[in-house]
Parts: structure tokens; C-alpha cells; sequence
């Protein structure tokens, strides 16, 4: 564990207006996002694609890392260079996504724990030679009739644990992502509730599995209503909620917090984001790892076709400058209209 390494790469993921592009959707996530713009979902569409994004002139001023799928990280950029070594160039961070998605739990219906720690360490291992330095697992938690059970809770958090000891081990930082999903008709009180239930059980894993606080991100879902709740919280409650449940649970020597869109529209997730890093005091810098936010303007226009690379370029250095305002609380909606 070379914890001078992870300290730097910690800190350069969450550098002042820079957060991370998540670019780790598995080929079957893929495939519905390319199936909504009429996309083949081939091996090759989806290198054209990610290097779409990733040549975009000039996002690294807003993107300091990107989280690689296994089949992106073997990939390589137009030029030949593979896209590790592409991104590093830029003084963008390559990083990786290693969990394998999620399973039922048994005999706890409804709900998902995370797969993937088998053979882990020697993944780590590879990777970290193909150039990533940091890491990401998704635990997945659905707020229901009478769930989470303690029992998802409980093996989320250890499994979470277990993957961000393992990372340490390897000199890779881990992204730790319990996310809450925003699917269902609870209340925003019942989320902040949740939420702070899974950042208590996962801080306490990490705990008890001996990872260092100073070289771990963690991946936060916003406290937000369901979202067929008929109260829909607005963006300064959403902001208020989560920073309470964040300051609550997670440890101030943490290097930083970053954010998933899971689901929110592109600017409610800029919003939301710049409402709270406009709060002083905060212990942690906080800033955005979104995918669907980051990404959506510059599916929805490339639709596949080289013709509309550029635009599709400037869709998402759009989106990603306007996530980097609002990683510093300088965001303003009028913003979005002069650029677009
Ligand atoms: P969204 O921003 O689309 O929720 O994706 C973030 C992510 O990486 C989920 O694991």
C-alpha cells in the first residue's frame, strides 16, 4: 500500500471545479442508452463513443478522472494509444469500475447485494498495470414497503468494506458508491432516513476492515423524494438533507465526496450539487461523478454518426462546465442559456 500515492490521487480527484466522469456503463447499460438514439451497441460504437468524450478539447479543465469499463481500458484512442495512457496524458486520472453487479440476496426479497470480490486482489493488481488509480463498487439500496433490512445493509456495507481494503492494498483508491435509489414513492424524509442508515452501517464496515479515511472517496446519492412521491422536495432542501446526513456520517478526513445523478434531470444534478457546495463550513469538498447527467446532451446528439461529433463534443464540455461551476457554488441558471 503506497499511501503517499493514494493520498495524491485522492486529492487530484476532487481538485477545486474538477470531479469525475463516469463512463463505466456495462454493455448491457449501454445498450439502453444507445437503444434510446437508434445506436448499434457494438464494441466499436462504444469505443467511438467513450472517445468521443474523451478527446473533447479542453473538459479536462472540468474532469479530473474517468471511470473505465473493463472493455474500455483495453481499448485504445483513434491515434492507437490505449485509453489509460490517453487520459493520463491529458492529466485526467483513469479509473476503473470492478464490482460485477448485483444479485438478489437470498431469502430478503427485493433486495440486491453487489458481486465481486472473488479473485479482486488480482484484478487490483492488473489494472493498477494498466494505469488506473482509483477504483469504483455500486451497492444498490431500494427503499420499499419494509425494506432495507438490516440484512442489506449489513452485506452491502461489508462488501463494500472488503472492496476498499483490497483497493488500498493495491495502491488504488476506492469509490465507495452505496447508492439509494430514487425509484419509488417514498417520502424525502424516509430517503434521509435510509441514507443516513447506509452510511452508518457502511462507515462502520470500513472501519472494521481497517481502511485508511484519508485515501477513500465516497459516492453519495442526493437525499431527494422518491420519484413518484407527490412531494417532490426542492433544491435547496434536497441540498439542506443531504449535507446533514453527509456531516452525520462521514468522517471530515475524508479528501472528498462526489455525487451520482441516479436518474435526476441533467439540471436538477447541477442544482442540487451547486446548492450545496455553496454551504460554508463544509468539512469536504464535494463535487460530481455523474454518468446519465454528464452524458445525456451529447448521446441524444451524436446519435451514432461521426457528422455530429463536434456538437456532441460541445454538449458535453457544456455539461461538464457547468458541473464544475457548481462544484464551487458558482453556477447560475442563467448560465445555461448563454452557452447553449
Ligand atoms: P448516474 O450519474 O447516471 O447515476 O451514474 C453514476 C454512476 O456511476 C452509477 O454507478
Amino acid at each position: 500500500m503506497d499511501k503517499a500515492l493514494l493520498a495524491k490521487t485522492a486529492a487530484a480527484m476532487v481538485a477545486k471545479g474538477r470531479g469525475i466522469l463516469a463512463a463505466d456503463e456495462s454493455a448491457g447499460t449501454c445498450e439502453k442508452r444507445f437503444q434510446s438514439v437508434g445506436v448499434a451497441c457494438t464494441e466499436e460504437n462504444r469505443r467511438n463513443y467513450r472517445g468521443l468524450l474523451f478527446s473533447t478539447p479542453g473538459v479536462e479543465k472540468f474532469v479530473s478522472g474517468v471511470i473505465l469499463f473493463d472493455e474500455t481500458i483495453r481499448q485504445k484512442a483513434d491515434d492507437g494509444t490505449p485509453f489509460a495512457d490517453y487520459l493520463a496524458r491529458k492529466g485526467v486520472i483513469p479509473g476503473i469500475k470492478v464490482d460485477k453487479g448485483t444479485v438478489e440476496i437470498p431469502l430478503a426479497p427485493g433486495e440486491k447485494v453487489t458481486e465481486g470480490l472473488d479473485g479482486l486482489s488480482k484484478r487490483l493488481d492488473e489494472y493498477f498495470k494498466l494505469g488506473a488509480r482509483f477504483a469504483k463498487w455500486r451497492a444498490v439500496i431500494t427503499i420499499g414497503e419494509s425494506i432495507p433490512t438490516h440484512t442489506c445493509l449489513y452485506a452491502n456495507a461489508h462488501a463494500l468494506a472488503r472492496y476498499a481494503a483490497a483497493c488500498q492494498a493495491a495502491s488504488i483508491v476506492p469509490i465507495i458508491e452505496p447508492e439509494v435509489l430514487l425509484d419509488g414513492s417514498h417520502t424525502v424524509e424516509r430517503c434521509e432516513e435510509v441514507t443516513e442508515a447506509t452510511l452508518r452501517a457502511t462507515y462502520a464496515a470500513l472501519a472494521a476492515y481497517n481502511v485508511v479515511p484519508e485515501c477513500v472517496i465516497l459516492k453519495a446519492s442526493m437525499v431527494v423524494s422518491g420519484k413518484d412521491c407527490p412531494r417532490q422536495a426542492g433544491v435547496q432542501e434536497v441540498a439542506e438533507r443531504t449535507v446533514r446526513v453527509l456531516k452525520r456520517t462521514v468522517p471530515a478526513a475524508q479528501p472528498g465526496v462526489v455525487f451520482l445523478s441516479g436518474g435526476q434531470s441533467d439540471l436538477d444534478a447541477t442544482a442540487h450539487l451547486n446548492a450545496m457546495s455553496a454551504m460554508p463550513g463544509l468539512p469536504w469538498p464535494l463535487t460530481f461523478s455523474y454518468s446519465r447527467a454528464l452524458q445525456n446532451p451529447a448521446l441524444k446528439t451524436w446519435k451514432g454518426s461521426a457528422a455530429n461529433k463536434n456538437a456532441a463534443q460541445q454538449a458535453f464540455y457544456h455539461r461538464a462546465h457547468m458541473n464544475g461551476l457548481a462544484a464551487q457554488g458558482k453556477w447560475k441558471p442563467e448560465l445555461e442559456k448563454q452557452a447553449a
